[in-house]
């Protein structure tokens, strides 16, 4: 990724996903089947949604779900994609900066999978407002990278923020009461370079209820 840019961050990521017809691989985040596979489906916050794969599987599972990015580009082909699957009339898309967009009402999950820039992203501030629009009872999850693949062409803004899961229940302030924190473990998943490459990457993975019934 190219992190010179002059055209802010919506300008980097639409030419990110301008680079080619498909960025993501079109499947839901494994820790998201994983971690929400049995929860009962409500009303989903999906943070940095790209092409919309999880938001759509939410979405199937009978979840009404609000996909927040920052890129037309991402949000016109999840809005075809979920056309396509069946679902566009249960996923309402946002094309928001996350740095500057306030969450309204409440979410019984509020998720943010990979949410990471190699441009300037306040992203504990993001998810720390995010925290707040997780309804009583309802679960935050956030996964994320503790490093970035090998093969990236470029530093990220956040490499030395990379927190791991109990490092961001802490700084979220989740262990300070008013959370249940029920997950936060450290991953190795094995993923595939641009040029065939293979490497494990480790994800953290935190999932946190909101104490309280709705
Ligand atoms: C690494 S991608 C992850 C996409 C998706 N969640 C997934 O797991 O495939 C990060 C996403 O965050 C979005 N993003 C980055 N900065 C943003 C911002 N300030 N506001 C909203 N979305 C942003 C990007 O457009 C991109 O789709």
């Amino acid at each position: 990724m190219d992190t010179e840019t002059t055209e802010g961050p919506s300008g980097f990521w639409d030419s990110f996903y301008s680079e080619r017809e498909r960025i993501w691989s079109g499947k839901p985040n494994a820790a998201l089947v994983r971690e929400a596979e049995t929860v009962a489906p409500a009303r989903a916050l999906d943070l940095g949604c790209g092409e919309g794969a999880d938001a759509i599987w939410l979405a199937q599972r009978g979840w009404t779900v609000t996909g927040v990015d920052i890129s037309a580009v991402a949000l016109s082909r999840a809005q075809q994609h979920a056309e396509e699957a069946g679902v566009a009339d249960r996923v309402h898309w946002l094309e928001r900066d996350l740095a500057l967009w306030e969450p309204e009402g409440e979410y019984e999950l509020v998720s943010a999978q990979f949410l990471h820039s190699p441009i300037e992203l306040p992203r504990e501030r993001i998810l720390r407002r995010a925290a707040e629009a997780v309804a009583p009872g309802g679960l935050l999850l956030v996964v994320g990278h503790t490093a970035f693949p090998p093969w990236g062409r470029h530093r990220h803004a956040d490499e030395a923020e990379l927190p791991t899961a109990e490092e961001l229940a802490m700084t979220l302030g989740l262990r300070a009461g008013g959370w249940q924190v029920e997950t936060t473990t450290s991953e190795g998943r094995e993923v595939t370079g641009p040029e065939g490459q293979v490497a494990v990457m480790t994800d953290a993975v935190l999932r946190a209820r909101r104490v309280g019934t709705a």
